[in-house]
């Protein structure tokens, strides 16, 4: 069977940074450790005045054709994942083309369009979608470009908003992919939650601490669903997993819970229950709480132990790298958590063509997928070619009376700041340049 998979992966950051330490956490009258060290989170992305979903998304669709050589033509499906649209009927992807035509001579009127909702698994979501349309024969050679791309702003004061971030990732789906190879085995775990939406309104409606309950319930779903297609899940055997990065303090503790999971009645609990002993087992107690307690206890010890924090510091801690300098891109968060552990393998001369990655994607409202995909070929020239070191370096520094304003800036509610100048100077990118006569969004290419 022909493999099919990301073929190559571009990353767009918003140009502007927000410190949460030096900046935030003063404004806040926190502790800057409740970001760095509780959150896991430093810096947090935005978009300049002239920058969008839409400009984030082109940007980085245009760096990944450029580098591939490719042109419309060679596209014949452009999927968008977001939870930052603007628009309830016309889809981003269509303004991303229309960006896009603006500096290729062919166009993208062959090519099948849409934009997929699901909070942050629409991504993944798209890049099935994609997986699926090429699997089934229909893509006449011609690959899809998948774009995950989110300005995940919340309400002012909201908790949330020590976890916004704004960015874009871009995808191309192929035959015979250089980067990573898709498996066909998923893990679903889905459930009718209200812990995170946005009932048509811009921020969030956010009940923060049972989001975090939700995303370890689903993702636990999601890991036995997996066992049960018949896929064989031992910690040792995933060079890296790449979780949804809402901020990494949320995937501190899902590593922890799926290690719990999987080395349960394996040859590592009999390991370590020799040094903090075997795993609390339901039956073993009269009460529900009892037993929570025994497990929170049991998963406490679980990640002091040398065997789990080599683990973690092999497998999480590099997916985390960058995430840790962007905060929370909704779509494409477990995107940036694959680049970045393969980002990290690469600099420190890990070869991993062929190894196998754990993808554990998530969306409030709330689902979880998990799939495996084994590392491909040309995934060491594919991170090579990213600039995503030079962008992150090249962000301006925003202060406190900055941010606010930018915040206003990109709330759909207020006009009051129309006339905002730009902190940074546009060049070779495309730019929102104003409403049209039907209130659509308009850009432009500066050169
Ligand atoms: N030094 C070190 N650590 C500190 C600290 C300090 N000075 N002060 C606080 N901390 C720790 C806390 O102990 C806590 O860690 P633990 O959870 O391990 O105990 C952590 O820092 C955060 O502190 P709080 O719990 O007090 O923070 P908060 O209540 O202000 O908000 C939040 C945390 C609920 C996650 C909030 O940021 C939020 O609502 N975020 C948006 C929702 C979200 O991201 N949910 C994640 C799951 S849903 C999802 O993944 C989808 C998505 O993308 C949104």
């Amino acid at each position: 069977m022909t493999t099919v998979g990301i073929d190559a992966i571009e990353i767009r950051t918003g140009k502007l940074q927000l410190d949460l330490a030096e900046t935030f956490a003063p404004a806040q009258d926190e502790d800057p450790g409740k970001y760095t060290k509780g959150l896991g989170l430093h810096v947090s992305s935005f978009p300049d005045v002239y920058e969008d979903i839409v400009t984030m998304a082109a940007n980085a669709a245009h760096r990944l054709m450029e580098r591939k050589g490719l042109t419309p033509d060679d596209i014949g499906r452009i999927d968008v994942a977001t939870e930052s649209a603007f628009d309830n009927s016309k889809p981003v992807s269509t303004y991303v083309a229309g960006c896009l035509e603006q500096v290729y001579d062919d166009d993208f009127h062959h090519a099948n369009k849409g934009e997929r909702k699901f909070a942050c698994i629409a991504g993944t979501q798209s890049l099935d979608d994609a997986y699926n349309w090429i699997r089934a024969g229909r893509n006449r050679g011609r690959k899809a470009l998948v774009i995950a791309t989110d300005t995940a702003l919340y309400a002012r004061d909201d908790p949330g908003e020590a976890t916004q971030g704004a960015g874009a990732v871009a995808m191309i789906v192929d035959e015979d992919p250089d980067f990573v190879e898709l498996s066909t085995d998923q893990g679903f775990g889905s459930a009718d939650e209200t812990d995170f939406l946005k009932p048509n309104q811009q921020f969030p409606s956010v009940d923060g601490k049972r989001s975090m309950k939700v995303y370890l319930a689903r993702m636990r779903e999601a890991m036995e669903d997996l066992e049960r297609a018949g896929v064989e899940l031992h910690p040792d055997d995933f060079a890296l997993i790449p979780f949804h990065t809402p901020f990494p303090g949320m995937v501190r503790k899902a590593a922890a819970l799926g290690y719990r999971h999987v080395c349960r009645d394996t040859d590592v609990e009999l390991e370590l229950a020799e040094e903090i002993g075997r795993q609390p087992r339901r039956e073993e107690f009269k009460t529900q709480e009892q037993f929570f307690d025994a497990i929170e206890e049991y998963t406490d010890a679980l990640t002091e132990t040398e065997r789990y924090e080599d683990w973690y510091a092999d497998t999480i801690e590099p997916t985390l790298e960058i995430a840790r300098e962007v905060g929370n891109w909704y779509t494409g968060s477990v995107h940036v958590a694959r680049v970045a552990g393969l980002k990290h393998a690469l600099e420190h001369d890990r070869d991993l063509t062929g190894a196998q990655l754990l993808v554990a994607s998530y969306g409030s409202g709330a689902q979880a997928e998990i799939h495996a995909e084994t590392v491909a070929d040309g995934w060491k020239a594919e991170i090579e070619a990213l600039n995503v070191d030079d962008q992150l370096d090249r962000r301006y520094d925003i202060s406190f009376e900055e941010y606010e304003r930018i915040h206003d800036v990109h709330n759909h509610d207020t006009d009051d700041y129309a006339d905002v100048e730009e902190l940074t100077t546009p060049s070779e990118e495309f730019v929102f340049d104003g409403w049209g006569r039907m209130g659509e969004r308009k850009y432009r290419y500066v050169r």
